[in-house]
């Protein structure tokens, strides 16, 4: 099956955000207190991390704080989830994982422009996350969605396990405000 949205259409309605591919359509939707999505989540958590990225309830109930789950339209699997919470002005990200065995079918893609339109939704600044710095299919689907590396943080994840800090603004930036402004001006 194709793994990009390339040859997608994406609908977004009522919170959901849905991508047809040609095989399948992904759907992505709020984790909600579904005790076979969440044990669905805990698994594929399992096999993506070292350690648990995902804590709960915490990470549903606490206020300010979201997972989504992304489902196969064809089959109503769950095939990964995102969690992230607000701090201020910015939604940070705090796991992000695709099933095994549905990775490269657009699932992180999906659920990462979930988040990133939530924010923007919710007018917040930035979107933000740390990444192991040697985590290449995370960081080149992040940098294709906009993300910019910040830092990097030394040790993060234990001695010598280094994050890069990585952030996505996603208010319009100041200068492209002023071009537009000076374009409805009439001015150079
Ligand atoms: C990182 C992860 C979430 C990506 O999810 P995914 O559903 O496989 O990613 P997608 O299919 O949406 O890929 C989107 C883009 O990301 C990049 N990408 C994803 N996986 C990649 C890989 N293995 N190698 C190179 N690029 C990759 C590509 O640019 C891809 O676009 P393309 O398929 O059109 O080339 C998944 O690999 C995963 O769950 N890994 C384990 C947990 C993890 O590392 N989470 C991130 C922690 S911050």
């Amino acid at each position: 099956m194709s793994g990009g949205c390339g040859d997608a259409h994406r609908r977004r309605d009522r919170g959901c955000y849905s991508i047809g591919l040609m095989t399948d359509e992904l759907h992505v939707e709020p984790l909600g207190l579904d005790i076979l999505a969440i044990t669905t989540c805990l698994v594929i958590d399992v096999e993506a991390f070292p350690r648990p990225a995902l804590v709960l309830p915490r990470d549903v109930t606490r206020r300010g704080s979201q997972v989504w789950v992304c489902r196969s339209g064809a089959t109503g699997e769950i095939l990964g989830f995102l969690a992230a919470h607000r701090v201020g002005d910015t939604l940070h990200l705090s796991a992000l994982a695709a099933g095994a065995a549905y990775r490269r079918r657009g699932v992180g893609r999906a659920l990462l422009a979930t988040a990133v339109a939530h924010a923007k939704k919710q007018r917040l600044a930035r979107v933000a996350l740390e990444v192991h710095k040697d985590n290449e299919a995370a960081i080149l689907l992040y940098e294709n969605q906009g993300f910019s590396p910040v830092k990097t943080l030394p040790s993060y994840y234990g001695r010598g396990q280094h994050a890069l800090a990585l952030v996505l603004d996603t208010r319009p930036q100041r200068s492209s405000r002023a071009a537009k402004l000076r374009s409805r001006g009439g001015q150079g």
